[in-house]
């Protein structure tokens, strides 16, 4: 592939900018500085750099980010942080795009990616991709609610019932419980129907893709295994 091509791709700007920083030097491969806009590149394990800072070329990206609280999963957030703040120009040119959203107040696993065949993947509600929830809730909870939540409740303005598995009572005020669907506010809906209210909310799981290591905040990219775990699902 042709070197500016490849810079494009990658998010460095429009075909005249790449073709510039070819020609200013601000590209070296290898430690090789390339100045020559016709130079084309394996893409095979290609690692780069522009003005010294390091890259991998990237066919796709796949991100998994532990979402603080107070950031919306928004390009235009309004009264908040957006997560696309935590992101560089170059990956924002790509058109990251968030696969689902957390509210502004739910923190955890977040993915993101420009390949629109995952995010489809992930999100369409016929895949029932599993999510795995922690909260804190108001009220303690009780045996009941746990079998209620089992069962299904219905949700205003939503048609069917929805159900929750392995629900599993954390603590008198923590509960964990697994969805497979993503409707507005889903979770805080749920515990509402079944008389609680969540107070903190927290996603550990998407598909079989657990959040352990990283930080609030922190954001890694996915592996190509981790990609596929993300993409496993559970139907109910
Ligand atoms: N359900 C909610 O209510 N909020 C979220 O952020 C995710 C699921």
């Amino acid at each position: 592939m042709l070197l500016e091509k490849m810079l494009q791709s990658q998010g460095f700007g429009s075909r005249k900018h790449c073709q510039q920083l070819i020609k200013t030097g601000a590209i070296a491969i290898n430690e090789q500085i390339i100045r020559d806009v016709k130079h084309k590149v394996k893409l095979d394990d290609l690692t780069f750099s522009v003005y010294d800072d390091h890259f991998t070329y990237r066919e796709k990206v796949y991100i998994a980010l532990n979402k603080p609280a107070d950031y919306e999963c928004s390009h235009q957030a309004t009264h908040h942080f957006s997560v696309f703040d935590l992101f560089d120009t170059a990956l924002m040119n790509r058109g990251l795009q968030c696969v689902g959203r957390l509210d502004q107040d739910t923190t955890g696993l977040l993915l993101l990616t420009d390949d629109g065949q995952f995010l489809q993947a992930l999100t369409h509600p016929k895949k029932h991709v599993a999510k795995v929830y922690r909260m804190q809730t108001a009220d303690p909870v009780t045996e009941q609610q746990i079998q209620q939540l089992q069962h299904g409740v219905e949700l205003r303005n939503e048609s069917g019932r929805f159900a929750a598995t392995d629900v599993i009572a954390l603590a008198e005020h923590s509960l964990q419980m697994t969805i497979h669907q993503g409707v507005y506010h889903q979770v805080k809906r749920m515990l509402a129907a079944v008389g609680n209210k969540v107070e903190q909310l927290h996603r550990q799981q998407i598909g079989a893709l657990e959040l352990v290591d990283l930080k609030q905040g922190q954001w890694v990219y996915l592996t190509a295994a981790q990609v596929e775990l993300a993409k496993t699902r559970m139907t109910i």
